[in-house]
């Protein structure tokens, strides 16, 4: 294989540059020639290309965001989206993609193989970590240390005025975000899509913390919390029990933005300089995947059929330790 292009599709996550970097450079190590493709699917679809040397990919292992663009795209549910894709591809002489997303992506890059033929190898980018197969996502530490630094300050005012702050952080079907958060951050409570929230066992949790003399509490909410997002939370527990003067935080787009901490960056250098070895070796319809310290290839598939859930024991330490 003498021609590879890469796309980054789905949310943005810190740490993609990174690994937009390494597959550029790896190919061009290899003696392989790469266009980077705009927009991720749609740019594909439009021919939204343009040829990326290693020079092209220089300064940005440390920026967040993504050089590529990306976007979430409707037409390549469609086959006629994909036909027009694998078209693209074709006409500009690109035999194998590097997809760096989440399984969205992966599920859109499984058809077009079997459709299409094209080889596919993805790289996890998603600050969510909720794809399954890989025990972290390009990322998820950095999207992590920012809802971890939101927490420190805000402890700063809800020790002075013994307030109670909810904290809302991302992770739209996964409580990943909220939970490390909640342990680094020594939050009181933590509401995860996990687990079902009651309210008045909420409430109750408040009020035996103010008897073991904690006069200010730091709730976080993960936003796909069954209660509702932080602010609904925080109006059901103003509505219902004494605590009246509470305050709301949502951390939001804070968390996608911003340099990647150097764990997010190592391991997109990792994962890039595999995924385009793997491709050129003739791998197909995998992902790149860290299980423990080592990298792994495993199918698409795992991206949607493996659980990934947190180990319960985490919402132990948490509660354990908020004493
Ligand atoms: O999947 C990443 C993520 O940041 C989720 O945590 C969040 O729910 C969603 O994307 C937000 O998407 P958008 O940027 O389209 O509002």
């Amino acid at each position: 294989m003498k021609h590879i292009g890469v796309l980054t599709s789905g949310g943005d996550s810190p740490g993609m540059n990174a690994a937009i970097r390494a597959v550029v450079r790896t190919a061009c190590h290899l003696g392989a020639r790469v266009t980077g493709i705009e927009r991720g699917y749609q740019g594909l679809i439009e021919g939204a290309l343009r040829p990326l040397d290693a020079r092209a990919v220089g300064g940005i292992v440390g920026l967040g965001g993504t050089m590529l663009k990306s976007a979430r795209c409707e037409a390549f549910f469609e086959p006629e989206g994909r036909a027009r894709a694998a078209q693209t591809a074709r006409d500009a002489g690109i035999e194998g993609l590097v997809l760096i997303g989440g399984d969205g992506t992966y599920r859109g890059a499984l058809k077009l193989e079997t459709e299409h033929g094209m080889a596919c190898i993805g790289l996890p980018g998603t600050i969510d970590n909720d794809i399954g197969g890989t025990d972290f996502t390009i990322g998820f530490d950095t999207a992590l240390n920012t809802a971890l630094e939101a927490i420190d300050r805000l402890r700063d005012t809800a020790l002075s005025h013994d307030r109670i702050f909810f904290v809302e952080v991302m992770g739209r079907h996964s409580g990943f975000i909220a939970i490390m958060s909640a342990i680094a951050g020594g939050a009181e409570e933590v509401l995860v899509p996990e687990t079902l929230t009651d309210i008045d066992d909420l409430i109750e949790a408040l009020r035996a913390s103010r008897q073991r003399g904690k006069m200010s509490s730091i709730i976080v909410v993960s936003e796909g919390d069954d209660a509702g997002k932080a602010m609904d939370v925080a109006k059901q527990v103003e509505e219902r029990s004494e605590f009246k003067d509470t305050r709301v935080v949502v951390v939001g787009h804070l968390q996608r933005g911003g340099p990647p901490t150097a764990f997010d960056r190592i391991l997109a250098c990792r994962m890039g300089v595999r995924a385009v070895e793997a491709l050129l070796d003739g791998e197909r319809g995998k992902m790149v995947a860290i299980q423990g310290l080592d990298l792994v290839l495993r199918p698409f598939s795992d991206a949607w059929e493996v659980r990934t859930k947190f180990d319960a024991d985490y919402l132990k330490i948490a509660k354990i330790l908020a004493t």
